[in-house]
């Protein structure tokens, strides 16, 4: 190898030592919030249990999505419900799925069809089990203001505006 060669491998080998030890700090002090999932649950298991029954008898699912961070904004209409129970408390909740009218309580924007159905008909005790399991997904602090922007942004259509928004919560 000639001396030139040399000084050029020798570059490069720092160069590559340096981006490795260079990303690993960048990693390893990425707050670890950042690489995990904001929902959780603080529901005891058998509330789970019970709420996951009605949830998927009365086919929630078919416009909201639970459990899921990816396609926040896809093409499911109805706000997603991961987080929900920080932005609303368990008697908003069950006020709102007793409604015979829900639109009166949150006006959404969809057609009727797509629209939140009155879950009025139910047993008493099914709301409110309902409305308890609901209230017990929460979200993590440090995503609850991305969380209410995206909420904000599926019920209006448009991007949250910053400050009047806060005011009227
Ligand atoms: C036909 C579609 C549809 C079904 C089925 C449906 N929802 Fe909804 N839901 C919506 C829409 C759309 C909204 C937003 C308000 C509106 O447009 O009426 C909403 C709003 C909500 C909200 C309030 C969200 C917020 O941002 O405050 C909760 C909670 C909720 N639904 C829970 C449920 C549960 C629990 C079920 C099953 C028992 C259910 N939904 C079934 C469409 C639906």
């Amino acid at each position: 190898m000639r001396r030139g060669e040399k000084l050029i491998l020798g570059g490069m080998a720092v160069l590559i030592v340096g981006l490795m030890v260079k990303n690993y700090i960048a990693f390893s002090s990425t707050p670890s919030h950042e690489k995990s999932i904001p929902f959780y649950s603080t529901a005891s298991k058998e509330l789970t249990i019970a709420g996951d029954a009605i949830y998927k008898a009365q086919n929630c699912k078919k416009c909201h999505s639970l459990w899921t961070i990816k396609n926040i904004m896809a093409t499911v209409p109805a706000p997603m419900l991961d987080g929900i129970g920080s932005l609303r408390s368990e008697k908003w909740l069950l006020d709102y799925f007793s409604a015979g009218d829900p639109q009166k309580i949150l006006k959404g924007r969809l057609k009727a069809e797509w629209s939140m159905p009155s879950y009025s008909h139910l047993p008493q005790q099914d709301r409110e089990t309902l409305a308890a399991y609901m209230a017990s997904l929460k979200v993590e602090d440090w995503y609850l203001e991305d969380l209410k922007k995206l909420e904000y942004k599926k019920l209006t259509g448009n991007e949250w505006p910053a400050e009047d928004a806060k005011d009227k919560q």
